[in-house]
């Protein structure tokens, strides 16, 4: 049995304010929690100041992206050294937002993983097909690629994987239970037949979870946590999810 890991991704929302405005409000809800993970994942600028306020807690600070390199001429980009000096021990790496927008490929998802794992940072590793290629049937196709290329050279200590189809993200589409079951299933077949010690990696589903819809999806034997968008941008529903999540 994993552990469940429940992570909140922000992507570009809330000012340093409205950061200790939540973390304020949500840490006293799940203060007892400590049969699942859970860690936010909040903007550059939020990162000092979610810090501060999550010392000693039980949730851990994540970043949404990080730079392949340690330090340089690389304007506007953020190093490892940087987010671990933040205060964050996470950072999530190849969303698929930045896949889509930043152009970032598989190739740049794994020198991205293999400088934050060098550096001591677990990694949150998206992976997930779009609309048109679950259509063509390619979606295994897709996963297969995405994992080999990310994950090339890389052993699986400090590695979760969020699987996010990305035609269920923000659109309130979420996977059913057993779409989701059946990719993590695909998933972890893929790491135990590449990859040491594939049985401990937790999988995440990350595509319109909601607190209603979570304990079906938690029900799932592959479905080890999520990665939540929306539904983390306020505390009492973020509690929700993570309360849902407990073992029972
Ligand atoms: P939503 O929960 O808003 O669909 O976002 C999912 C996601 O992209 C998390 O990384």
């Amino acid at each position: 049995m994993r552990k469940p890991y429940i992570a909140a991704n922000w992507k570009m929302n809330k000012t340093i304010e409205e950061t200790e405005e939540f973390i304020n409000s949500f840490l006293p809800l799940v203060n007892d929690v400590s049969d699942v993970d859970i860690s936010i994942a909040a903007p550059f600028t939020s990162l000092g100041a979610a810090s501060r306020l999550l010392k000693s807690s039980n949730v851990i600070l994540a970043a949404q992206n990080i730079f392949y390199e340690e330090k340089g001429a690389y304007t506007g980009e953020i190093s490892p050294g940087m987010l671990k000096s933040a205060g964050c021990s996470s950072v999530i790496i190849g969303h698929s937002e930045r896949r889509q927008y930043f152009s970032e490929t598989d190739d740049i998802v794994n020198r991205k993983i293999k400088i934050a794992r060098k550096s001591g940072l677990d990694v949150i590793l998206c992976i997930g097909e779009s609309l048109e290629e679950r259509e063509a049937d390619k979606t295994f196709e897709v996963l297969d690629m995405q994992l080999a290329g990310s994950l090339k050279d890389m052993p699986l200590d400090g590695m979760t994987i969020a699987y996010e189809p990305i035609w269920a993200i923000g659109t309130g589409k979420t996977a059913t239970k057993e779409q989701a079951n059946e990719a993590h299933t695909y998933i972890r077949e893929w790491l135990m037949k590449y990859k040491e010690g594939a049985d401990a990696v937790r999988i995440q589903y990350g595509g319109s979870v909601t607190p209603d819809n979570i304990e079906s999806l938690m029900s799932q034997p592959e479905v080890d946590g999520a990665l939540v968008g929306g539904a983390s941008l306020k505390p009492d529903s973020f509690a929700k999810l993570v309360l849902s999540a407990r073992i029972k």
